[in-house]
């Protein structure tokens, strides 16, 4: 009795220890994992473009969003978000980030995409500083996982320039 009790529990331990590394051999595969993710976004038309009755610039565009944000799913991916912000310099401010678009990316299957969108939120400005204004637009994301921590990152992509007159 005593030496099977005491087989049992060298068993039980051993399956303990083996569990422990499978748990931690999986967390550092998922943090060697390196994403390359990558990302397109063309402005199709600019719909209008306006100074508002408060004085505001407004821009409503149509933009083509394709990316390919499948490197980021591993086994320990539960979703990721991602939104689409416009950000440019004014005098006021260094940086003014305006949401665009955003997005639930459930699966891996749904992570390359090319969606044709006019901006979903509005793109208004604090004043009237987007005429012939230079502007990125940068994709950001942030990766829920499973277990662990949230991270997030961006892909900035330059070289946009608003019209020079109203329209
Ligand atoms: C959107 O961009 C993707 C990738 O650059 C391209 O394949 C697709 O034809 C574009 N769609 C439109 C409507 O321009
Ligand atoms: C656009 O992004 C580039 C690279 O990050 C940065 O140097 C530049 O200042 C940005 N331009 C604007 C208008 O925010």
């Amino acid at each position: 009795m005593h030496s099977f009790g005491y087989r049992a529990n060298a068993l039980l331990t051993l399956g303990v220890t083996v569990l422990a590394l499978m748990c931690a051999m999986a967390s550092l595969s998922d943090n060697i994992n390196v994403p390359s993710p990558s990302a397109n976004v063309q402005v199709l038309n600019v719909n209008w473009f306006q100074k508002q009755s408060n004085g505001n610039d407004e821009v409503s565009l149509t933009l083509n969003v394709s990316a390919d944000l499948r490197s980021m799913f591993t086994w320990n991916t539960k979703q990721v978000f991602v939104f689409l912000a416009a950000e440019y310099e004014t005098t006021k401010n260094s940086l003014n980030q305006v949401s665009l678009w955003d997005g639930i990316i459930p699966s891996k299957e749904h992570a390359k995409f090319s969606i044709h969108t006019t901006n979903k939120y509005r793109f208004t400005d604090q004043g009237s500083n987007l005429r012939g204004k230079e502007f990125n637009l940068t994709l950001h994301w942030h990766v829920m996982p499973k277990t662990g921590k949230m991270f997030a990152d961006k892909i900035v992509m330059t070289g946009y320039r608003m019209p020079e007159e109203y329209r």
